[in-house]
């Protein structure tokens, strides 16, 4: 009996260990060869695929290269931005593809092929989910098919143009409270590194319009979701193997740690919220509508909302924060700007408080904020993957190959955008966008487009031109010597060394 039980034990453990092996031999062998015949067929060309790593070692060489440089204000910096698809698009023309381990991943440089591939959000699905949700940025992201239908309508609730007007006396204060920071800075040394202020700024808005009462907690969740960010950012090149999150690193263990006492502090708001009457910021107006939906067609759990609130965290913050920083470096580098932009803000605001009302009358305001995420776009590229083989343009793309969806190229295209393609020239936008992309709106997407277009884009324009609009009545800025021009893309395009000026105060 008991030999016989351990012949059984023995045959499943071989089985077993067979299955693995014949499971990794297709991941990391047949399966990644197979598709690169497949790409070739069709014309496309790359390296060739190595086991296990295929490009990953010269990815990672590539981005320390890059990391510490810097450069001019006019130079081209999208080459330094997304350097490993550029230097593999110089070498194998626009049609080419590189391999992230095992994962095949296309560069794609087509306006019209992008707006297609994210218009079909049933068969290209974002990738590594798990990654996502290990830096919190998981909920509607990382969601697909009909959830994701189901989630995008109840969001969509929270962010409507309406409610979010609601919101803009709290993105006021948070602005307010920004400029006495500086003043009190500015009154030790007129050198200040704007771009930690500003990210204090963006995260400040989000606790508080997202958490309104709950301010507090949502200022500890935002310190926790920071720290994660700067633990998980420099182990993002192994997460593509598999099972690397479950090892218990110190880096995992603490990532873990933080994780439930983030959880812990979400649910104890909700629960309070669910408790009490309901309020106008994002997660009561959410709170709101899921229960709504709880009735109808079924709305979502509260781990569910837990991961969406994690996601504004995240996705409200580190946006808008890249969009005001690299404004405020453009309006130093061209004064002219600066001071066009600070006498239409005196025009329409006069001393009085920056306020949603008046800000559709900031025209020049809007053509800078436009032309920055132009040449700054906070996304520079947008990945998908494809869930089955399905055709797109003249190519045929098997299921599980990756996309990078290169916006920020295009938008830097010289043969889209002309010879002065580097120079910051709102002057494009003055007629609008249909104007400036030559009514061809597909090279211009910084919030991406289709069904799966930013949910914030609305937000995050109200907060950049309260913000800006109201650094601009209060100080003139230049470019302190030290700084230096290092636009690098660590989750979100970042100034790499911060942002040191000059800043004066005007009254
Ligand atoms: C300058 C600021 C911002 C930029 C440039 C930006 C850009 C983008 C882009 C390019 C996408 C598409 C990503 C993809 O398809 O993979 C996206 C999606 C998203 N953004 Fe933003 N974003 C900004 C601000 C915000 C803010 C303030 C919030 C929320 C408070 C937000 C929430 C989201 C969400 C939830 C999605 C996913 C939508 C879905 O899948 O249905 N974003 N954003």
């Amino acid at each position: 009996m008991e030999v016989t039980f351990g012949l059984i034990l023995s045959s499943m453990v071989v089985v077993a260990s067979l299955t693995w092996a014949v499971k990794l031999l297709n991941m990391f062998w047949l399966r990644p060869r197979k598709i690169e015949k497949f790409l070739r067929e069709q014309g496309l060309s790359g390296n060739p695929y190595k086991l296990i790593v295929g490009d990953m070692k010269d990815f990672m060489k590539c981005m320390n290269e890059e990391e510490p440089k810097s450069f001019e204000i006019s130079d081209a910096h999208m080459p330094h931005v997304v350097p490993y698809e550029h230097r593999i698009i110089s070498k194998y023309g626009a049609n080419c593809f590189y391999w992230l381990g095992p994962w095949a991943r296309l560069a794609v440089t087509d306006p019209e092929l992008i707006k297609e591939i994210v218009r079909r959000y049933d068969v290209f699905a974002r990738p590594f989910p798990e990654l996502n949700r290990t830096l919190g940025a998981a909920g509607i992201l990382c969601v697909e098919g009909q959830e994701w239908v189901k989630r995008r309508k109840i969001l969509d609730h929270a962010f409507h143009l309406d409610k979010l007007k609601n919101m803009a006396p709290v993105m006021g204060l948070s602005c307010s409270m920004m400029i006495q920071k500086l003043k009190a800075a500015v009154a030790t040394s007129s050198e200040v590194d704007i771009w930690p202020v500003i990210e204090d700024l963006t995260g400040d808005v989000i606790s508080r319009v997202a958490f309104g009462s709950s301010y507090e907690q949502g200022t500890r969740v935002f310190e926790l979701i920071r720290q994660r960010v700067d633990l998980i950012m420099p182990l993002l090149q192994f997460f593509y193997l598999p099972g690397f999150k479950y090892l218990p690193t110190k880096s995992n263990r603490k990532v873990k740690a933080i994780r439930s006492e983030m959880k812990s502090i979400l649910r104890g708001v909700i629960d309070q919220r669910e408790k009490a009457t309901p309020k106008d910021d994002l997660l009561g107006i959410l709170l709101e509508a899921n229960s709504r939906f709880i009735q109808q067609e079924g709305g979502m759990s509260i781990e569910e909302v837990i991961e969406e609130c994690e996601l504004f965290y995240l996705s409200g913050s580190k946006t808008v924060a890249s969009l005001l920083v690299w404004t405020v470096v453009m309006l130093c580098s061209y004064p002219e700007w600066q001071t066009q932009a600070r006498e239409e803000v005196n025009r329409v605001f006069g001393n009085s408080e920056p306020a949603i009302q008046g800000l559709h009358h900031l025209k020049i305001v809007t053509m800078i904020l436009q032309e920055v995420l132009r040449l700054y776009p906070t996304n520079a590229v947008i990945y998908r993957s494809s869930k089955e083989e399905v055709k797109i343009g003249s190519l045929t793309i098997p299921a599980g190959v990756h996309l990078s969806l290169l916006i920020g190229l295009i938008q830097t295209d010289p043969k889209i955008w002309g010879d002065d393609v580097n120079k910051f020239n709102p002057e494009r936008f003055a007629q609008g966008v249909a104007k400036a992309t030559n009514n061809q709106p597909a090279v211009f997407t910084p919030f991406s487009s289709g069904p799966r277009i930013c949910i914030g884009h609305n937000f995050a324009m109200i907060e950049a031109k309260l913000a800006i609009a109201t650094l601009l009545q209060h100080f003139s800025f230049q470019l302190s010597p030290s700084y230096k021009h290092a636009p690098f893309s660590l989750y979100k395009l970042r100034p790499q060394y911060g942002a040191p000026l000059i800043l004066r105060p005007l009254h």
